[in-house]
């Protein structure tokens, strides 16, 4: 839980985190974020469309856990997109979280004809020592080389959509050679699939649960990955990745299962105009 990877400037990011999506903003996910800071989690993301950044602070707070062992994700919301708007946004989501400065911000979509503006507040915001680190989410390879062509800092992590069944093997390779550190959201899968005979006969040979087989995968991938649970039992079985390891012949195996699945919402299908 405390394994680390070093982004592009040499910021360490755990490689497991805990994921707040859609967990409702007041006791929930302070809830939420209380049990997985007891069993030691030390990276949580949230988002500003998330609405539930002020439980997110109200439980680090509680926790008193030294804020610089703490690891703390949010993003930029669609329409709060735009130079000035997002440096507006991200001082809101600091105030939310109750925080003096975030660990990583992130553009949440790349919405079409404002991503590279919004980008700039981010350098902006990262130049200022506000934020240690920063990236993008959902960015297909396209919008990577868009960026690249005018970003005087370079994303330092892409979180998107990954699990066995969209293992996405060129945006990583392309990641992998810009330094960008990819992390996964929905890395179970949405919990769709957790009963594939591949996982279930993983899992067997391993003494371990599917979840945690697709955790691992991840991991041994090069991945940083934040599932999400609301279960105190889950989030112990979810961390409890760190003891065993997959064989070549069991990564190939998994990484057979990629259909290209999308769970979640394509980059370029999105509705941007009304979200
Ligand atoms: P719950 O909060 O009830 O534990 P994803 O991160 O891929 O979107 O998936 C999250 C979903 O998977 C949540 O609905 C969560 O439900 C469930 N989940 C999280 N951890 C596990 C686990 N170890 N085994 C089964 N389901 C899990």
């Amino acid at each position: 839980l405390t394994a680390t990877t070093t982004l592009a400037n040499g910021v360490q990011m755990p490689w497991l985190g805990l994921g707040v999506y859609k967990m409702d903003g007041d006791n929930e996910v302070k809830e939420a974020v209380a049990s997985a800071l007891e069993i030691g989690y030390r990276s949580i993301d949230t988002a500003s469309f998330y609405d539930n950044e002020e439980g997110v602070g109200q439980a680090i707070k509680q926790s008193t856990i030294p804020r610089e062992q703490l690891f703390v994700t949010t993003k930029v919301w669609n329409s709060e997109q735009g130079y000035n708007e997002t440096l507006a946004a991200f001082e809101r989501s600091l105030t939310k979280l109750g925080l003096e400065y975030i660990d990583l911000y992130l553009i949440h979509w790349p919405v079409p004809g404002k991503y590279k503006d919004t980008w700039k507040a981010l350098e902006k915001l990262y130049k200022d020592g506000k934020v240690r680190a920063i990236g993008v989410s959902n960015f297909l390879e396209h919008h990577l080389k868009d960026l690249l062509k005018d970003a005087t800092v370079k994303p330092m992590v892409n979180q998107v959509e990954f699990h066995p069944q969209l293992s996405s093997r060129s945006l990583r390779d392309y990641c992998s050679q810009h330094h960008i550190q990819v992390e996964a959201w929905s890395p179970l899968g949405r919990g769709r699939y957790l009963d594939d005979d591949t996982l279930q006969a993983l899992a067997t040979k391993h003494g371990k649960s599917p979840a945690q087989i697709m955790l691992r995968w991840d991991y041994q991938h090069g991945v940083v990955t934040i599932p999400k649970s609301t279960k105190k039992h889950r989030q112990e079985e979810n961390a409890a990745i760190f003891d065993f390891q997959l064989s070549d012949e069991d990564m190939q195996q998994l990484d057979g299962l990629d259909i290209d699945k999308r769970y979640g919402r394509h980059p370029d299908e999105f509705d941007y105009e009304n979200s």
